[in-house]
């Protein structure tokens, strides 16, 4: 069946007290509601939609980053949940299927609790979960089995209140019902909101049925305040962490490596201590990360070495048995197989062929101020000590380019370049300049 998904993220979050809307705010360096929507990625839903209201205009360009076919649809005002779906509803005209709707600032629902839902007979299906300590949730009124009613707390009785049953604000319904259902909605209650938990009512009195769904409290967590946003983080590693192991990643120091949203990793890796993996990132089995490196929108082959103290930055791709060492940096470059860049090196907008050696102190002279411009250099050529390569520039296959190099112009396969001043060597010099200073400064101590 064909299944679209409606993610509400209209809130301010007045309690994260920040400029930006609530949804982007960063989980596991994704905004929020990108794990609303990748929750749901497994059931691949047809549509997608996002509703925005607070911060709008930087919530779509966010979604058109991590989401391009997300939609969108405004809500001005927020006058309430039910409210919101409403607004999603007119782009789903014609749409023949089944509804899921998420919040956007619940990150932790799992894919399989959303197949349970989209799976469910009933004609309205409600995401519910018993509560160890109810608050203030909505709860689900039960009779012989099947849902009612969701009550709000805020319209609760005493008695309502006593129940444990409380709704996740996920549910699922077929997209002309529920068209149909918040459509008739009323804001006559103690928030003066239109609240999407009346549909179950609603439904109800349609003579139609609806029914519960049962999750662990743990994927209903909302993050409301920036301590929850922190606990949520730990929570996340924690998960993170726990899984690479179980996917057969040795993590030596696992409490102090920091997993993105979307890294993945292969069987046999190695991840030394303290690494941080940024969004985009894919490292093949049997690579090793030493510890302290950076790693962002890289990819790293079968038998690769990294660092310790390397960045690899978006558009690092390094072919098998690359080797990288401490303090380099490598940005959109190509290293390919048996690449070696030991020490000390910024590689940006380059290709380096197989079994080239980049020598400690290299750059790539990318950026004039202006524009960017790419290095080539050919498979096994050498690159001496303190070379600068100013780009574009091309260093063929098998060249090498003399240490302290300034590299302006392109040199032919296995040539040798050396664009440096020549040495002048003074006999005795050094000798004669030490003796003079000494001498300066044995006066200046003999005067104070
Ligand atoms: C809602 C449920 C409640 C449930 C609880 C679970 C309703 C009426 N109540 O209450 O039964 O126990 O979630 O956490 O649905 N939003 C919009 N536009 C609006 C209002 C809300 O986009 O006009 C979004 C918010 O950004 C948020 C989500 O909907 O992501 C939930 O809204 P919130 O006001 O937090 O609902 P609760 O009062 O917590
Ligand atoms: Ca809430």
């Amino acid at each position: 069946m064909s299944i679209a998904l409606i993610v509400l993220a209209a809130g301010q979050g007045t309690r994260m007290n920040s400029d930006l809307p609530k949804v982007l705010h960063r989980l596991a360096a994704a905004p929020l509601f990108v794990h609303a929507l990748a929750a749901a990625a497994p059931l691949e839903p047809a549509r997608r939609i996002l509703v925005v209201g607070h911060g709008g205009a930087a919530v779509r360009k966010a979604a058109a980053t991590f989401d391009p076919e997300v939609e969108i649809a405004e809500q001005a005002e927020q006058l309430g949940t039910g409210h919101a779906v409403a607004q999603a509803m007119p782009l789903l005209a014609g749409f023949e299927g089944r509804v899921i709707v998420l919040f956007g600032d619940t990150p932790f629902i799992r894919p399989e609790t959303l197949a349970a839902l989209a799976e469910a007979r009933a004609d309205v299906t409600v995401l519910g979960f018993e509560a160890a300590d109810p608050g203030r949730y909505g709860r689900l009124v039960t009779a012989d089995g099947a849902l009612d009613r969701i009550v709000e707390w805020k319209d609760a009785t005493e008695a309502e209140r006593a129940i444990r049953l409380c709704n996740s604000g996920v549910l699922a319904a077929d997209a002309r019902l529920l068209g149909d259902l918040v459509a008739g909605l009323s804001n006559d209650n103690a928030a003066g909101e239109y609240y999407l938990t009346d549909v179950v009512a609603a439904a109800r009195r349609r003579g139609l049925s609806a029914e519960v769904v049962l999750c662990d409290e743990a994927e209903t967590l909302g993050i409301n305040t920036r301590a929850e946003l922190a606990r949520a983080e730990a929570l996340f590693q924690a998960r993170a962490r726990a899984g690479a192991m179980e996917d057969g990643v040795t993590l030596t120091a696992p409490e102090t490596v920091f997993f993105a949203f979307d890294t993945a990793i292969g069987r046999d890796a190695i991840v030394g201590p303290n690494v941080i993996f940024g969004p985009g990132v894919t490292i093949e089995s049997g690579a090793e990360i030493k510890g302290f490196c950076h790693l962002e929108g890289c990819h790293v082959s079968r038998g690769a070495t990294v660092g310790p103290f390397a960045r690899l930055r978006p558009g690092a791709e390094l072919a098998e048995d690359v080797h990288v060492g401490n303090f380099v940096e490598i940005k959109n470059a190509q290293l390919d197989e048996g690449a070696k860049v030991g020490h000390l090196t910024y590689l940006g907008d380059a290709h380096v062929g197989e079994h080239a050696n980049i020598g400690a102190g290299t750059v790539t002279c990318n950026y004039d101020g202006v524009m960017k411009h790419r290095t080539e250099i050919g498979a096994r050529a050498f690159i001496g000590s303190d070379t600068m390569l100013v780009a574009p520039v091309k260093v063929g296959a098998g060249a090498l380019t003399a240490s302290g190099s300034v590299i302006t112009q392109d040199v032919p396969a296995e040539a040798l370049a050396v664009a440096r001043a020549r040495q002048e060597t003074k006999p005795g010099l050094a000798a004669r300049l030490f003796e003079k200073l000494r001498a300066e400064k044995a006066r200046r101590s003999k005067k104070d």
